[in-house]
């Protein structure tokens, strides 16, 4: 009996870990001003940058910044976008993928996750919640 509940607080309380470690770690900005969200890569690569995949949630084209083979992909940005996301391109090399967003707007509060994808084709997701200030 007492092994059990044991087990059963230890699986609570792991539980309780793991969804404290996925919980997103949050940005306040204001609207008209920029935002920063954070992304680093685990392990950094000095001479190749893989796939950097930043998207939204809730929208139905989800992509806000899409790098792949060096460059800023444009085909699948969602527009509402355009000319607003950038990464820090001297930051890139020492697998510092933050987002920066300008000219914030309220309508851009909301859950962000950055997706990376590595050449072997591993990936590492982590998620941003944008509050966004009046
Ligand atoms: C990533 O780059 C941005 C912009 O230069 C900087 O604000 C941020 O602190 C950097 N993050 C890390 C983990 O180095
Ligand atoms: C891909 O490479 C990374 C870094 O070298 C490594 O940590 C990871 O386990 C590899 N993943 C796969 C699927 O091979």
């Amino acid at each position: 009996m007492y092994f059990w509940l044991c087990l059963v607080l230890g699986a609570i309380f792991f539980k309780g870990g793991y969804s404290a470690d996925v919980h997103p770690e949050k940005v306040v900005a204001f609207a008209g001003g920029n935002a920063v969200l954070p992304c680093k890569l685990k392990i950094p690569v000095s001479d190749h940058v893989p796939t950097v995949e930043w998207s939204k949630e809730g929208l139905d084209s989800d992509i806000v910044f899409l790098y792949r083979d060096g460059f800023e992909t444009f085909e699948m940005k969602n527009l509402d976008f355009e000319f607003r996301t950038s990464l820090f391109m001297r930051e890139v090399k020492k697998g510092n993928v933050s987002l920066r967003i300008s000219n914030l707007k309220p309508s851009d509060a909301g859950i962000y996750q950055c997706l990376i994808i590595q050449r072997n084709g591993s990936r590492e997701a982590t998620k941003v919640e944008l509050a966004v200030g009046m």
